[in-house]
């Protein structure tokens, strides 16, 4: 056997981290950043959640991770080179003393009130757990052995692309039992309904902002996983069986630690240890959020309620006066003093006791008062009673107790935040760059979130010149592209007119095979989009992005193209499987020594560079996404395929990735189908959503999305189109 140079890659894919290298970020971005952590923790948690395609957030994770792994883990608590189980030893230590803290926040204890307040509180991070797993399946982590063991984890973690057996699904319906209705996590008002602590957003911020750099926080991310699921403080909370026992964590673990150097230990011991601090303070959070709602004098509550409605009151009240002041002033004075407040209206006619043995103040919000609806039965219900100890004669001090919970931490993280300055951040700007430049750092877009800017605009402007062939694109060899108005029964009959008359019927088997050579050429004409297979849809269906029936559908695809991280069926490690039977040795394609292959031809690289620009923007151009992913599974089908499979036998190259996609990609039930079953679901929920105006709208970006695959496939049609080419994009592909 010949060695093989170090710069060349052969699977296994042994990483356990990436190398180091600098984040760069644009001047704009590095201001936008600067704002955004200068604000309060919700909006930071709310920008994290619900931004995945600027520069400026990701360069917000960078410096919240850096605020909560900057500092080193106790080095006390484990050997540097401690064992699988020596570390699971250590974190069962941990779960053994946070159990008997759980058990505590029971009703029992603290009663309704808090249990409701502790079970809200703890969701926030519930409905996280895993999010660092959404994206760490990238094309530079792909084919990794770890990358893949975790990603079979994420799989189960995701109920199997069922979205009704997910963890999250699973965690929402035990809390519903409870009486516990969240608006989806990435709503505008979730945090709110929540009642979420500044503490707890920041805990949140610290897993999304990992799930925003997954594959440069390897190891750290190792240690996060294996600490957050193993102490399962959310299963400890609900009642709830854990979706991954200990031992198949425990084994991912020890896979890691056995690929891992002293320093990726290091680092995986870190974030373990940051994992165990932040489960044990938010426990804590817990437990002393339960205290003082138990301890909280009716008054406060009282007080709370009128705090929250006060705003919305003004104005309603005009004639009602309590103490020398009419509402609709003292409702709208910023300055309200509850207490003073609180004093008056216990003294005032409104609450006097009513020959019903009510009052006036309570008829008003019972069914035909004028306040009726306006609170809830939770907030009636300390109402009356406050009501009840007033007319008993009861005249306690009036305290009104802030909740201050978790501040005192949750100040010391801000400060971390704001304070942060990563030491291999760097801002710069990109600068021209050709097309290997530009495909190394969209591989690699963790480390050059500077190039999103560029990468949208190359998207655009595809998308756009695709729009070409809605005109034309019936004469197509592989595809038909040609517009056509909307409806489900219409995009079916397309999709099979096209299977059939292009795909299957034009095929007849080779009298004559090329040389060796050609073979060959052609099959590195197809390896740079095969390098990066799926990559269209691996940043969709995130958290947040995950509740349509299209999203998991989509998640199922991707998925399927990573062998459910079984290495065997994974599509990466299938096209390195040919490719080494062709003799074709290739450095990893995150490496900067791809930039300098030689096997794989230049002019090949837009078709590439078109998948990973579109996919770093799973929400602007999600219609787009959706065409192309039909576009492209169909094109894994029909006579190209069969006549490379024919070549390959006959050389007896290994034809793997050929025969996967014609079975795995086929109309009939394959990626094929589902991938126009996924574009019905979709526009049929914006039907029902917004109308069929926007059905209409919305269905010409999806139809972009599959031109786009044909302007790159169709390179002779094009051709005829323009017969002096002024983009060298038209003679792209074969
Ligand atoms: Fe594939
Ligand atoms: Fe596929």
């Amino acid at each position: 056997m010949t060695s093989t140079p170090a710069s060349f890659f052969e699977p296994p894919d042994l990483i356990a981290a990436l190398p180091a290298r600098p984040f760069e970020f644009s001047q704009a971005a590095s201001r936008e950043a600067d704002s955004i952590v200068a604000g309060p923790a919700a909006a930071l948690f709310s920008r994290l959640i619900g931004d995945q395609e600027t520069e400026s957030t990701w360069l917000v994770a960078r410096r919240v991770l850096d605020a909560f792994l900057g500092r080193p883990a106790d080095p006390a608590a484990l050997a540097d080179d401690a064992s699988a189980d020596e570390i699971a030893e250590y974190v069962a230590g941990v779960r053994t003393d946070l159990t008997a803290t759980i058990e505590s926040l029971g009703v029992g204890r603290f009663g309704a009130d808090a249990r409701d307040a502790v079970l809200r509180q703890r969701a926030v991070l519930g409905f996280l757990t895993g999010c660092w797993l959404d994206v760490l399946s990238q094309p530079a982590t792909q084919p990794s052995v770890i990358v893949n063991r975790l990603f079979a984890q994420h799989f189960t973690l995701r109920g199997e692309a069922n979205p009704r057996r997910t963890l999250h699904w699973r965690r929402r319906q035990r809390l519903e039992q409870d009486g516990v209705f969240l608006p989806e996590i990435a709503a505008a008002d979730f945090l709110a309904a929540a009642d979420a602590r500044p503490l707890t957003a920041l805990h949140g911020s610290f897993y999304l902002a990992l799930s925003r750099l997954p594959a440069n926080f390897l190891p750290e991310l190792v240690g996060v996983h294996y600490a957050v699921l193993t102490l399962g403080v959310d299963d400890l909370l609900l009642g709830q069986d854990p979706m991954i026992g200990e031992t198949e964590l425990r084994s991912v673990l020890a896979a890691y630690l056995e690929l891992a150097g002293p320093a990726e230990r290091a680092r995986l011991h870190a974030g373990l240890q940051r994992a165990i601090d932040l489960e044990s303070e938010h426990v804590q959070l817990l437990v002393d959020l339960a205290a003082w709602h138990a301890d909280l004098p009716l008054e406060s509550k009282v007080a709370a309620v009128i705090a929250r409605h006060a705003p919305f009151a003004g104005r309603h009240h005009k004639d009602i006066r309590v103490g020398d002041r009419p509402l609709a002033e003292t409702f709208t004075d910023p300055e309200l003093d509850l207490a003073e407040f609180l004093a008056d209206f216990r003294e005032s006619k409104q609450l006097h006791r009513t020959p019903d043995g009510l009052s006036a103040f309570v008829r008003a919000y019972k069914f035909g008062g004028p306040m009726f609806g306006i609170f809830s039965e939770r907030e009636a219900a300390v109402f009356a009673s406050w009501v009840d100890s007033v007319q008993a004669g009861e005249r306690p001090p009036i305290e009104i107790v802030q909740n201050t919970v978790g501040d005192e931490r949750a100040d010391a993280w801000m400060a971390a935040i704001k304070a942060s300055e990563p030491a291999d951040v760097v801002v710069s700007d990109p600068g021209e760059i050709d097309d290997r430049k530009f495909f190394y750092r969209l591989v690699n877009i963790e480390n050059f979130a500077n190039t999103m800017p560029l990468a949208r605009q190359r998207a655009e402007e595809l998308f756009s010149s695709a729009e070409v062939l809605f005109t034309c694109g019936a004469g197509g060899r592989y595809t038909d592209a040609t517009y056509f108005p909307y409806s489900a029964d219409a995009l079916y009959a397309r999709a099979e007119q096209v299977y059939w008359d292009k795909l299957v019927k034009p095929y007849k088997p080779l009298t004559e095979i090329p040389d060796r050579d050609e073979v060959v050429f052609l099959q590195t004409t197809y390896a740079l989009g095969a390098l990066v297979d799926a990559t269209w849809i691996h940043r969709t269906a995130n958290l947040g992005r995950s509740d349509r029936r299209c999203d998991a559908a989509l998640f199922s695809i991707y998925a399927d193209e990573m062998g459910f991280g079984d290495l065997r069926k994974n599509h990466i490690m299938l096209i390195h499987r040919a490719l080494h039977s062709m003799d074709v040795r290739l450095p990893h394609i995150r490496d900067a020594a791809f930039m300098e292959q030689g096997d794989l031809p230049d002019p090949l690289y837009g078709f590439s560079l078109h998948q990973l620009c579109m996919a770093l923007f799973p929400d602007t151009y999600y219609n787009e996404i959706l065409g192309y992913n039909l576009a492209i599974e169909m094109f894994g089908l029909g006579e190209l395929r069969l006549h490379e499979v024919q070549k390959l036998n006959h050389y007896g190259f290994d034809d793997c990735y050929e025969q996967a996609h014609l079975t795995i990609d086929n109309i009939s039930a394959g990626h094929s189908r589902q991938a126009a079953d996924i574009i019905v679901a979709y526009l049929d929920e914006v039907r029902r959503v917004l109308g069929d105006a926007a059905v209409d709208r919305e269905w010409r970006r999806v139809w972009r999305g599959y031109a786009s695959l044909a302007y790159f496939v169709e390179h002779a049609l094009l051709k005829q189109l323009a017969s002096e080419p002024e983009d060298d994009s038209l003679s792209l592909l074969i």
